[in-house]
């Protein structure tokens, strides 16, 4: 059974995206895509967010709250990072992974990128990595949306997502690990698609080894 296949639960109530199951599969996983690289691809993330000491960040579809807690190392004790999961074993993870490493300013809730259950204009930055492509197509603007809403005027977006090889045989062994979705990942359409959710983007580009980020700015 492909490793992907392992890290995916059974379908959630509230979403048809494709939830996380077993965090531990998941972290195994990404600690072997990576391959040692992965501290530093989130460490560089977070600077790329543009978030700053004592910012108030969400986290959409956080997972085991790997990028929550560069996030929190980024805004420090003044801050607050929330970060949102359907999953509530991922969740489970996340809150026991806050207490052994002391970032303080993290905190995790129940809920999905489609419909955030969060007041509008509450957070300066929005995160969100590897989420969009485990929402049906359809689902993806509707996100975006939502995004966009629960930032304040002037606040960041960082959308980050998983760029397949170029290659026909990486792809090849991408879909044998980790399914469809990540073999056939658009990351060509996402600039368009975050425009279209009402953003400006300011900036993209790649985070090695398997990495394309997008940055925005909610204008109004
Ligand atoms: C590949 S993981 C990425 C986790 C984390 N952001 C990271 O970079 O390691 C995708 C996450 O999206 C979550 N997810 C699936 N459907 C979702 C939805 N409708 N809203 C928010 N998150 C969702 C999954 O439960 C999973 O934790």
């Amino acid at each position: 059974m492909p490793l992907g296949h392992l890290m995916q639960g059974a379908p959630h109530a509230d979403t048809p995206g494709v939830t996380i199951a077993t965090p531990r599969a998941y972290e195994l996983f990404g600690a072997v895509c990576f391959a040692g690289r992965r501290d530093r691809a989130f460490t560089r993330l977070a600077e790329l967010s543009g978030a700053g000491r004592g910012d108030r960040v969400l986290d959409v579809g956080c997972g085991t709250g790997y990028l929550t807690r560069h996030m929190a190392a980024r805004v420090g004790p003044d801050g607050t990072v929330t970060g949102v999961d359907p999953s509530p074993p991922v969740l489970a993870y996340a809150r026991n992974r806050k207490r052994r490493t002391g970032s303080a300013c993290c905190t995790y809730q129940e809920g999905i990128a489609e419909s955030l259950d969060l007041p509008d204009a509450s957070f300066d930055t929005v995160v969100s990595s590897l989420m969009l492509h485990h929402l049906p197509e359809d689902l993806r603007l509707p996100a975006l949306r939502e995004m966009r809403r629960v930032l304040r005027p002037g606040g960041r977006l960082l959308v980050v997502e998983f760029r397949p090889p170029k290659s026909r045989l990486g792809r090849h062994l991408v879909h044998g690990g980790a399914g469809h979705a990540m073999a056939h990942n658009r990351v060509d359409v996402l600039d368009g698609l975050i425009t279209d959710a009402g953003f400006e983007v300011s900036g993209h580009g790649d985070v090695r080894p398997w990495l394309y980020y997008v940055q925005a700015r909610r204008a109004r």
